[in-house]
């Protein structure tokens, strides 16, 4: 009998890798240091690398131009990596955990929801809710960098999401649920040995109680909006997107994808933020020159999605930030087909790792990789990089959906933070990450003394946009 012909070409070549066939000694030092981990594979191994870990096979792939083939190039044959099964525990079969047919039509719904004018229609949204939600912050007091990022983070996806939908209460059961599922998420031993929802343990009672509370939540707005009078939020624009076919989105689907979206939308940003403040905090220099500019072009009025434009400087330091500390740091998928990738063969059913963590440090691509340096960003330098040198967002297509909404909202996030605060580290403290499905700081979190800068308060501009 003749064997199927594999649709793509294949080698024989066996990639490289550290010895050890279970994989117990990799998984001594992938619980020690999972980013050390990935990196002195690379570094040893080079662009292709075999890893054998929790009894599967991984292919660590690290040149841009092989990133590209797995993301993008060879997409067809490629599968969301076996880990995001974990995922589906809160987010059901959303636009990050879906597959095949179901995903391309949900995306195809979802899409519409992001088209440039309905981002840019976010704006104001984004500016005014941070304005207010920095109202409790005082002179001289100290913050948690990260719980109040992820705080405003919460405030400004739940108005765009849902316009003025949630009451304060429930935005603080959003915040405690998610926190709870972001817990299981963390390399929780129920998600690593994806141990059934029915066990019993104290976590997988406190994640099905919070997935509970957020499903109650989510079908009653859902409810409420469908016997309301249509709106022009990005839950409007769900309610009212359809397909070829002319179906809308059942309540299900709008469940699991405003969840998706609320888990997708609010921790990677709220993280992006966190790590640029820090980074700012450490860097005086590029801290006044980012100033200097949200000055000139913003001064004291709120920033609005028309400004972007004109900041040059910000979309720099952020795009260094990300670089540096990826809040997405791999990017996985499962090879539904014999693949061949740089050169090697890569078996159907192996998971590939792409590593935004280990890329975007290379020094073949950013020399003095550890230096934070925005001016890496200028269109002269950009543009002689590869394409996935740099590749915060994923790419191909699956590449993230919320990817201008996102820079978007950073952008005009740190704009009216940046414009009205200096941000000081207290002493003492370092950042430590905690790699998890997001790249984290560890432990309890940098502390950071606020200082107001004088002038006025932050006015909204006449347009109101
Ligand atoms: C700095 C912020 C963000 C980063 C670094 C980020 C990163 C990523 C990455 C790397 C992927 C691709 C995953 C893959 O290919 O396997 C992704 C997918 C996705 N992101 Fe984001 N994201 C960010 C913000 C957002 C926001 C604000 C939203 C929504 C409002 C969002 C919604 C999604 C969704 C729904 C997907 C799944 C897309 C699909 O599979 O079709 N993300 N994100």
């Amino acid at each position: 009998m003749n064997e199927p012909t594999p649709s793509v070409a294949v080698s024989s070549r066996r990639a490289p890798g550290p010895p050890g066939r279970w994989g117990l000694r990799n998984l001594a030092r992938f619980a020690r240091d999972q980013l050390g981990l990935l990196r002195a594979v690379a570094d040893e191994y080079g662009d292709v690398a075999r890893l054998e870990l929790f009894g599967n096979t991984y292919f660590l792939v690290s040149h841009p131009d092989d990133i590209e083939a797995v993301l993008v190039k060879h997409a067809r044959v490629m599968l969301r990596d076996g880990h995001s099964v974990i995922l589906e525990r809160a987010l059901g079969k959303g636009l990050l955990t879906s597959e095949g047919e179901r995903w391309k039509q949900q995306r195809k719904l979802m899409a519409q929801a992001f088209v440039p004018r309905r981002i840019q229609s976010y704006g104001a949204a984004m500016a005014s809710v941070t304005a207010s939600g920095l109202r409790p912050w005082l002179d001289g007091a100290v913050i948690n960098l990260h719980q109040e990022m992820s705080r405003l983070t919460m405030e400004v996806v739940a108005e765009v999401l849902f316009g003025s939908g949630l009451t304060p209460s429930d935005i603080e059961l959003v915040r405690d649920s998610m926190e709870t599922v972001n817990e299981f998420f963390a390399n929780s031993p129920e998600a690593i040995t994806l141990l059934p929802a029915w066990v019993p343990t104290p976590l997988n009672r406190r994640v099905t109680a919070a997935v509970a509370r957020l499903d109650e939540l989510l079908y009653r707005i859902i409810a409420r909006r469908r016997a309301g009078e249509p709106r022009e939020d990005l839950l409007g624009t769900l309610l009212a997107a359809q397909g070829d076919d002319g179906a809308r989105m059942n309540d299900l689907q709008l469940r699991d994808e405003a969840m998706t979206l609320f888990l997708a939308g609010h921790e990677t940003t709220a993280l992006a933020l966190a790590h640029t403040l820090y980074l700012l905090s450490t860097h005086p220099e590029v801290e006044r020159r980012l100033h200097a500019e949200l000055a000139a072009v913003v001064g004291d009025r709120l920033p609005t999605a028309d400004d972007v434009r004109a900041l040059p400087y910000t979309e720099r330091v952020l795009k260094e930030s990300m670089r540096l500390y990826p809040p997405a740091w791999t990017t996985g998928r499962e090879a539904a087909e014999d693949v061949e990738v740089g050169g090697y063969h890569i078996p159907k059913g192996a998971q590939i790792l792409t590593s935004q963590w280990v890329v975007h440090h290379d020094p073949r691509w950013f020399p003095n990789p550890e230096g934070f340096d925005p001016d890496r960003w200028t269109p002269e330098r950009a543009k002689l990089l590869p394409r996935f040198a740099y590749f915060p967002f994923g790419g191909g297509p699956r590449v993230c959906i919320g990817n201008h909404f996102a820079m978007l909202e950073a952008t005009l996030m740190l704009a009216v933070i940046v414009s009205r605060w200096r941000l000081d580290m207290l002493p003492g403290q370092r950042l430590e990450l905690k790699p998890s499905v997001t790249l984290r700081q560890a432990g309890d979190g940098l502390r950071v003394r606020l200082t107001e800068r004088s002038g006025a308060p932050l006015t909204s501009n006449a347009s109101g946009t």
